[in-house]
């Protein structure tokens, strides 16, 4: 079969480019390979890049992780800010890229093949957009969006340019995390029944949105891939101290099917800086402490179990034959390789743009976190009521992404 080539003149540089068993030089930038014979529609589609050059835009305070985990990897191509201070700041310490004042500048020049977002919740989606439209792969910082329609306009723009689209859901590119979703596929915990997660510190507390937009996004993600389930509704209720009507404390509960829950509590106003979650399966249970620097991950092998009180009967009648036992083993602290999240989540970013592979955290997986966000919103505002998630945004999701699928 016949290939062609579509190549940006605007980009030069000549670099090798390996597809299987096809290896050879082209003018390296974004292009296009057709099976020749194929209608553009139908079977035209994006070749991976090579060597991703990714422009980040925020040099704010998270921003500066997302390019020097970029720079490491040696993908940083540009950076955006609008802050003259920060924009001397990011040329002062990256002398060798090219720094923009305009996103649009950015998106134009013909110098990145991506964008990794790092602005303020509200300009998410319109950076993101504007990005996409480009033809851009982004990468953009939880909360992927504000509302769970803005996120299903990314998804379709990214799908419709087939573009990767990617949520900065960090944690879970956390060897931890990982290690609990491996033990609950290979069945060590036995069937997950309850999580509850804890993230509090004192600070830092943000302008533009309330504790639970900045901080739940993290437990959300991660909640979702250990249920490998949609959520189905939620109830929160808040606790307003520093300003009006954005909450510093915030209690909800997530229910998924199969009589699964998860309660999250989040705070900006607490002594103690505390990232824990408890994952209580039927066989065993799990305490993931991000804090701790040598036991982040404690299994412990307790439980309850159903035994006949007649030990002869094969299977009870009644629950009254039934003797719940409690049962207390071992506590095993795995030793686990741990590296920076973020650069675990650059990395993919990376791979996914050239393989062509989904994202971990994609589109969806970001659309599931607001989904829960946006519910959590309408119960805040009516005294912590159970708001339904509409299971219609899931239709055409995929299913959870896990390193095993
Ligand atoms: N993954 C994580 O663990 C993590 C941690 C902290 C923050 N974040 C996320 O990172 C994002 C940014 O947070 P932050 O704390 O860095 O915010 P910030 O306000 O400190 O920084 C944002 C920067 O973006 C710049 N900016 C805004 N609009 C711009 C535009 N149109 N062009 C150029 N520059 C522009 C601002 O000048 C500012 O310097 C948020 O979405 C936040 O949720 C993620």
């Amino acid at each position: 079969m016949g290939l062609c080539v579509w190549l940006d003149a605007s980009k030069p540089e000549r670099r090798p480019v390996h597809m299987s068993n096809l290896s050879f030089n082209i003018s390296f930038g974004a292009y296009c390979l057709k099976a020749a014979g194929d209608s553009e529609n139908s079977m035209s589609r994006t070749v991976q890049v090579a060597e991703p050059r990714v422009g980040v835009l925020g040099f704010g305070y998270w921003g500066p992780n997302l390019v020097r985990n970029f720079a490491e990897q040696n993908a940083l191509a540009a950076v955006c800010e609008q802050d003259p201070s920060r924009r001397k700041k990011a040329q002062s310490q990256y002398p060798h890229i090219q720094i923009f004042a305009d996103y649009d500048d950015m998106l134009k020049s013909g110098q990145i093949d991506a964008v990794a977002i790092a602005t303020p919740v509200e300009f998410h989606y319109t950076h993101a957009k504007a990005a996409l439209q480009a033809d851009k792969h982004v990468l953009v910082e939880k909360p992927l969006a504000r509302t769970t329609r803005e996120c299903l306009d990314l998804i379709t723009t990214a799908k419709g340019r087939d573009r990767r689209l990617m949520a900065g859901h960090t944690f879970l590119y956390n060897a931890a995390v990982r290690k609990i979703q491996q033990m609950l596929h290979a069945g060590e915990l036995g069937d997950l029944l309850y999580i509850y997660a804890q993230r509090l510190n004192l600070g830092i507390i943000r302008q533009d949105i309330n504790a639970m937009w900045n901080l739940a996004p993290h437990d959300i993600a991660i909640i979702h891939h250990l249920t490998q389930k949609n959520p189905l509704r939620v109830s929160a209720r808040g606790l307003t101290y520093l300003r009006h009507n954005l909450p510093d404390v915030v209690f909800m509960l997530l229910e998924f099917p199969n009589n699964i829950a998860a309660h999250i509590h989040i705070s900006w106003l607490d002594p103690q800086k505390m990232r824990r979650m408890t994952i209580v399966g039927s066989d065993k249970m799990v305490v993931y402490d991000d804090v701790s620097a040598d036991a982040k991950l404690q299994v412990y092998d307790k439980g309850v179990s159903k035994v006949s009180e007649d030990k002869g009967k094969q299977a009870p009648s009644s629950f009254g034959e039934f003797q719940l036992l409690i049962r207390s083993g071992d506590l095993l602290v795995p030793n686990i390789h741990f590296e920076e999240p973020l650069r675990g989540e650059c990395a993919h970013f990376l791979e996914c743009i050239k393989t062509g592979r989904r994202p971990l955290s994609d589109g969806w997986d970001g659309l599931r976190v607001v989904s829960v966000l946006e519910a959590a919103d309408q119960s805040l505002g009516q005294g912590g009521i159970p708001v339904d998630i509409n299971p219609s945004i899931f239709r055409n999701a995929p299913p959870i992404a896990s390193e095993t699928t």
